[in-house]
């Protein structure tokens, strides 16, 4: 069931740029300053601001900050302004803390709502193995075989060659054996420092060269990716992955299912998904903040998954304004 009711219904998502412009302009002030905390904390306090006023009953499942500690908005927290629609709320106000922070491209902020209790809430567990493609690769993965097998099902499903697929992968040491693994198979490799919704994105953004994510990530990026590549009709797998024997004892004892495959309806179950993305740095989907002193310059990517419709957006904001408005000094 739709969240909003019967038709025509109001796409949530262009009320969400607002919120990942905010944050991305907020964080965006922190290039290169070396303060990781001190974007995260900006930006976090942008979205939370912003999602105040976004017209829902949100509840936040995904809330990013667990892994290192980071401020963030907290699972459970209440968001928006308390009126229909009842959602679940994903945000990552950050994906790319360090590459912002060390003046890195890549960096974005992002968010996304889904019905309520449709989200999958990793608890605690901040890792996953993931694999991720755009449209046309779309049911021709499984991330229970191996990398070699799914690398010859996405290239048929493309029309071309293993030798031809870009696949991207984070720049990790536990990636060693399956960059091994790619390379015996002879598929192109990009490793990413950092920033694997940019890179989930880019499966199914036509003309970015890349087919296909692999490897180990974190688990809310894993969320938000789903939302993201639901609507735009590619296909996201994961399974949890433990650090350790001791986090793998705890997630037995809260019900988490490491051997368990998170297929897209896992992850997020409803086609009703909204998502939005602003540039913090520059990358190769979006571009970054840009400051003119009166003016500021976003690019987003908003996207329904009801409809399927991206939309990208360049916004200018006229800074005294903003200022005169909000309790935010822009
Ligand atoms: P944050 O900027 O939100 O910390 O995440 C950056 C990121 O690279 C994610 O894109 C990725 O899923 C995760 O960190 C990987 O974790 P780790 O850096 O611990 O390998």
């Amino acid at each position: 069931m739709s969240v909003l009711g019967a038709t025509p219904t109001r796409n949530l998502a262009l009320e969400l740029a607002r919120v990942t412009e905010a944050a991305a302009m907020m964080a965006g002030r922190f290039m290169g300053r070396g303060d990781k905390e001190g974007a995260d904390q900006a930006a976090v306090n942008a979205m939370r601001l912003i999602l105040s006023t976004v017209d829902m009953n949100g509840i936040i499942v995904i809330g990013e900050g667990e892994k290192d500690k980071a401020p963030m908005l907290f699972n459970g927290e209440k968001v928006g302004n308390g009126s229909q629609p009842d959602v679940d709320v994903a945000v990552d106000p950050i994906d790319g803390t360090r590459p912002l922070a060390f003046g890195r491209s890549n960096s974005l902020a992002t968010v996304a709502i889904a019905p309520r209790g449709t989200m999958f809430d990793p608890g605690p567990f901040v890792y996953m193995n993931k694999i991720a493609v755009g449209p046309e690769a779309k049911g021709k993965i499984d991330i229970e075989r191996p990398i070699t097998e799914n690398l010859k099902a996405i290239a048929k499903a493309k029309g071309k060659d293993v030798e031809d697929l870009t696949t991207i992968i984070l720049d990790r040491p536990r990636h060693d054996d399956m960059i091994a693994e790619i390379r015996r198979a002879g598929a192109r490799i990009r490793q990413i420092p950092d920033g694997d919704v940019a890179a989930a994105l880019m499966t199914a953004w036509p003309d970015s060269g890349v087919d296909v994510l692999l490897g180990i990530g974190g688990t809310p990026e894993g969320v938000i990716a789903a939302c993201a590549l639901r609507a735009m009709g590619g296909e996201i797998q994961g399974k949890l992955f433990a650090r350790d024997e001791d986090e793998m004892r705890r997630g037995r004892e809260a019900g988490y299912d490491f051997e368990k495959i998170l297929t897209m309806p896992d992850l997020v179950s409803s086609e009703d998904v909204f998502f939005a993305a602003t540039g913090i740095t520059n990358g190769e989907l979006l571009r970054g903040v840009r400051y003119y002193g009166d003016r500021i310059t976003t690019d987003s990517l908003v996207v329904r998954g009801l409809t399927g419709t991206v939309r990208q957006i360049s916004a200018i904001h006229t800074t005294d304004k903003l200022d005169n408005l909000s309790s935010m000094p822009y």
